[in-house]
């Protein structure tokens, strides 16, 4: 017996079966025109397995294809525009009809169960998470405390001095990494006021200045006259997160020397805009589809939970966030928010 690979089984069988149909169509005499409408009717199974098997492109394929093998024989037994000759151009728009039909229905089945089952793995992973931070959380505050006061009673030349300061720094890395995964497990409440927006950001970015000045990077804020009296209602505590973890990334991501732009601007349509630009070396398009998976990081240090609290918040502000490239081939993260939240000004 032939032992046919996994991957191929499918494609071969439907190979298979449009051979087969069309070997059939071919090789019966066109009086029996009852078997060739059955014929035509057997080229639905092929097409229809390719959309469950394969969505659109592979339903689009097989359909292609029965055109291609069943065309010749229309014109083979041309009868100058008899009702079968339409019957059978008929028969050939209405499988590629059905196989759009059913492959983009099955594209929108494939993608909602898709959704599905990411929610209920991150509703899992999660509650996970959480119990993991929350039980780490409190030894490792201690564990920090402890070294900062052993580290306050050691005299300057105690060569212990610098195994605390590593501990204290380690610790305080551990702390930020559960505060990370707390953040993202946590179910989000947002405390919502009305805040002057440019003032809230510039008051984020007094955050960041130290770690940008350790990069050697530079940060300027730039913003429309306009929109600098735009007030907003939003959750200041949680939008300093999403500035801090965007700015931070566009830190890091910069070469030394670098800027990171972060622009206020209002649209002809009255909506607000925040750019946050750096002169990195870009997002690879490929990748940007995997970086609001929680733990999805190419940093030694990384947490990979940054950008997926920044999506969660974003979100429940009910703004957009989107992935440009900026004019130096860096990266753009923009924050786009809805008109009705742009209506009061102070
Ligand atoms: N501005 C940026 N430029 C280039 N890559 C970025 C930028 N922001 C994020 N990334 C990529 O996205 C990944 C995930 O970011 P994030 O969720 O903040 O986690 P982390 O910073 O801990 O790696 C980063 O590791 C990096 O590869
Ligand atoms: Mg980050």
């Amino acid at each position: 017996m032939i032992n046919i690979p996994k991957p191929i089984q499918k494609p071969v069988l439907l190979v298979l079966l449009i051979a087969g149909i069309t070997l059939l169509h071919y090789s019966t005499d066109q009086s029996h025109y009852y078997f060739h409408v059955f014929y035509g009717e057997l080229y639905f199974v092929p097409i229809v397995l390719a959309a469950f098997w394969f969505g659109l492109c592979g339903a689009l394929l097989v359909s292609t294809t029965i055109t291609v093998c069943y065309l010749p024989f229309i014109f083979w037994n041309w009868q100058d525009f008899s009702a079968n000759d339409l019957d059978s151009i008929l028969s050939l728009l209405l499988y590629n009809g059905l196989a759009i039909l059913v492959g983009v229905l099955k594209g929108r089945e494939t993608k909602a169960q898709e959704e599905v089952l990411q929610k209920e793995n991150l509703a899992v992973m999660g509650r996970s998470l959480a119990a993991a931070a929350h039980e780490m959380r409190t030894p490792l505050v201690l564990i920090g405390g402890l070294a900062r006061r052993l580290l306050k009673k050691t005299n300057h030349e105690n060569p212990d001095r610098l195994k605390l300061d590593l501990i204290i720094k380690e610790s305080d890395k551990m702390e930020k990494m559960t505060g990370d995964m707390l953040n993202f497990s946590k179910p989000l409440t947002l405390n919502l006021m009305r805040e002057n927006f440019s003032t809230t950001i510039q008051n984020s970015l007094l955050t960041v200045e130290e770690v940008a000045r350790r990069h050697n990077v530079s940060i300027k804020y730039k913003s429309d006259p306009a929109a600098e009296v735009v007030a907003i209602h939003l959750d200041s505590l949680r939008f300093e997160q999403v500035i801090v973890n965007l700015v931070l990334n566009a830190i890091e991501a910069s070469p030394e020397g670098g800027t990171v732009t972060i622009t206020l601007s209002l649209t002809s349509s009255g909506n607000a805009i925040l750019d946050v630009t750096d002169n990195g070396s870009g997002i690879p398009f490929t990748k940007r589809q995997k970086l609001f998976a929680p733990f999805f990081t190419t940093k030694k240090e990384g947490t990979g939970l940054g950008l997926p609290i920044v999506h969660k918040i974003v979100m429940a502000h009910g703004w957009s966030l989107q992935i440009m490239d900026s004019a130096t081939g860096g990266t753009i993260f923009r924050i786009k928010l809805r008109e009705s939240n742009l209506n009061e000004h102070i």
